[in-house]
C-alpha cells in the first residue's frame, strides 16, 4: 500500500429526519447572513425550499438567494455567485442540491480570491492560502459524493474544458444527507447518479497497487452493494433501505477513504468530462457508455484484476476457463448490467453529434494512474467505438 495522510473535515448527518433534527442547530453556529444556493427549481416543487427557508427564518437569518445552478455547473455561474457572495459579505453558503455543491465550493473560494480563479485553481492544481467562506450542504440528489470531499467539477464554456480539483479546504463544514429528499429525483437521474458512484469505485479499484490491500477488499464489497441496491431500487422505488444504501454508497466512494494507498485511474472520468465540456451530457450516462469500451482496451494490461472483479462483483466462476476469458466475461457482465438498469450503451443514443468527437478526443489527456496510458489515437478510437 502507498503512504498517505488522511483527514476528512466534513461532519455528516445522515437519516430521514436529519434536516429537521440538525439544520436549526447548525445554522445557529454561523453569522446572520446566509447565501442559499440551489438549482433550477426542483426544491420549490418538492417543498424542500419552503422547509429550509422556515429554518432560516426561525434562526433569524438574512437570506441571499442564488439559484439557477445547472447540472455540469459553469465557470460563468461560479463568477456570478462569487461576486454576489463577496458583495453581500455572507457568513455561510448553504448549498441545497447536487451539482450545486460543486458550484458552491468554487463560489466559497472565488468570493475571497481576487486573482484569476480558473487559472490559479482549476487550470492546474494550486494551493489555497485564503480561507474560503464556510459551506454547509443539504443533499437532494446523490451520486457524485461531492458532499464529503473538496471536489468541484466546473465547465469552462469558453475554453471547452470541464475539470475538477479536490481541495481539502473546500470540504463543506457539514453535510446533511436525507435519503427521503431523493425520492422525487427522476428515475433516470437517480440511476445515472448511482452508476456514477459505481464508476468512482471502479476507477479506484483498477489501479496500482494490486497486491493485498484494504482498499480493494472494501471496494469489492461496495461495488457488489451498489449493483445489488441499484437492482433493488428499480424493483421498488419505495425501498427505503436500498435508497439509503445508495446515498451512503455514493458518499463512501468519494470521501477519500477508498483512495487511500491507491494511485486511482479516473481515465474514464477524463474522457467523460471532455464529452461533457462539448455536450453538457448527463455525467453518469456518459460514464455508462464509456466504461466497457475503455475496459475492453485495457483488459490485457490488467487481466488478473479484471478476472478478480468478474468473480467478486459479478459472480463469474473462478474455476471456469482461463484468466483472460473470465476477465472479459466480467466486462460483458458490466455491459449487461448497464443495459439492465436502463442506461445507454452507445453515444448515439445520447443525442450526441458525431462531429464533436474529434474535438472531444483531442481535449483528453492520459491518466497517469491507469494500467496503461492511452495515446491520442487510441482515445479517438474509444470514442468512435462508443458511438
Ligand atoms: O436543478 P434542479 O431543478 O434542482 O434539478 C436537478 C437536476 O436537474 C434534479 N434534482 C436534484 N434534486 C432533486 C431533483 N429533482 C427532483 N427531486 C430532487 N430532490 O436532478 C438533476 C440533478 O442534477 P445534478 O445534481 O447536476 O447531478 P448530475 O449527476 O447530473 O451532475 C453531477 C455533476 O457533478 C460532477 C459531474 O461531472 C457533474 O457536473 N462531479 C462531481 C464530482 C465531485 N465533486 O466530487 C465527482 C464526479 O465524478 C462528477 O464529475
Ligand atoms: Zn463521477
Amino acid at each position: 500500500m502507498n503512504s498517505f495522510v488522511f483527514q476528512n473535515s466534513t461532519k455528516v448527518y445522515f437519516g430521514n429526519d436529519s434536516v429537521s433534527t440538525y439544520l436549526p442547530g447548525l445554522l445557529a453556529q454561523y453569522g446572520p447572513k446566509v447565501m442559499l444556493t440551489y438549482g433550477g427549481g426542483s426544491i420549490k416543487k418538492t417543498g424542500i425550499y419552503e422547509e429550509i427557508m422556515g429554518y432560516l427564518k426561525t434562526a433569524g437569518k438574512t437570506v441571499v438567494e442564488f439559484s439557477g445552478i445547472r447540472s455540469n455547473p459553469t465557470y460563468a455561474k461560479v463568477l456570478e455567485g462569487a461576486a454576489l457572495a463577496k458583495k453581500e459579505k455572507v457568513d455561510l453558503i448553504l448549498a441545497v442540491g447536487g451539482s450545486v455543491m460543486d458550484c458552491s465550493k468554487a463560489i466559497s473560494l472565488g468570493a475571497v480570491y481576487d486573482g484569476d480563479l480558473w487559472d490559479a485553481y482549476w487550470a492546474h492544481a494550486g494551493k489555497i492560502e485564503t480561507k474560503p467562506i464556510p459551506l454547509g450542504i443539504v443533499l437532494t440528489v446523490s451520486g457524485t459524493g461531492s458532499e464529503t470531499n473538496g471536489g468541484s467539477v466546473i465547465t469552462n464554456e469558453s475554453l471547452k474544458v470541464k475539470t475538477g480539483r479536490d481541495y481539502p479546504e473546500l470540504n463543506a463544514q457539514f453535510a446533511i444527507l436525507n435519503p427521503k429528499y431523493t425520492e422525487t429525483v427522476p428515475k433516470f437521474q437517480f440511476i445515472s447518479g448511482a452508476f456514477d458512484s459505481l464508476s468512482h469505485m471502479m476507477e479506484i479499484y483498477f489501479s496500482e497497487p494490486n497486491d493485498n490491500n484494504v482498499s480493494d477488499v472494501m471496494n469489492e464489497a461496495l461495488m457488489r452493494s451498489a449493483v445489488d441496491n441499484i437492482r433493488a431500487i428499480l424493483v421498488d422505488p419505495h425501498d427505503e433501505g436500498a435508497r439509503s444504501n445508495l446515498v451512503w454508497l455514493a458518499t463512501m466512494a468519494e470521501n477519500r477513504i477508498l483512495k487511500l494507498g491507491k494511485k486511482t485511474d479516473f481515465q474514464c472520468h477524463i474522457l467523460e468530462h471532455s464529452l461533457g465540456a462539448y455536450t453538457f451530457c448527463n455525467h453518469g450516462a456518459g460514464l455508462a457508455v464509456l466504461h466497457p469500451v475503455y475496459y475492453r482496451h485495457i483488459v490485457k494490461d490488467g487481466t488478473k484484476k479484471f478476472a478478480r472483479f468478474a468473480e467478486k462483483v459479478f459472480d463469474i466462476d473462478p474455476s471456469e476457463g482461463d484468466e483472460l476469458t473470465r476477465a472479459q466475461k466480467g466486462i460483458e457482465a458490466l455491459t449487461a448490467f448497464i443495459k439492465e438498469i436502463g442506461l445507454p450503451t452507445r453515444l448515439r443514443d445520447m443525442n450526441i453529434d458525431h462531429a464533436v468527437l474529434v474535438d472531444v478526443a483531442a481535449g483528453c489527456v492520459a491518466s497517469p494512474g491507469s494500467f496503461r496510458q492511452l495515446g491520442k489515437e487510441e482515445i479517438r478510437e474509444i470514442f468512435e467505438e462508443a458511438y
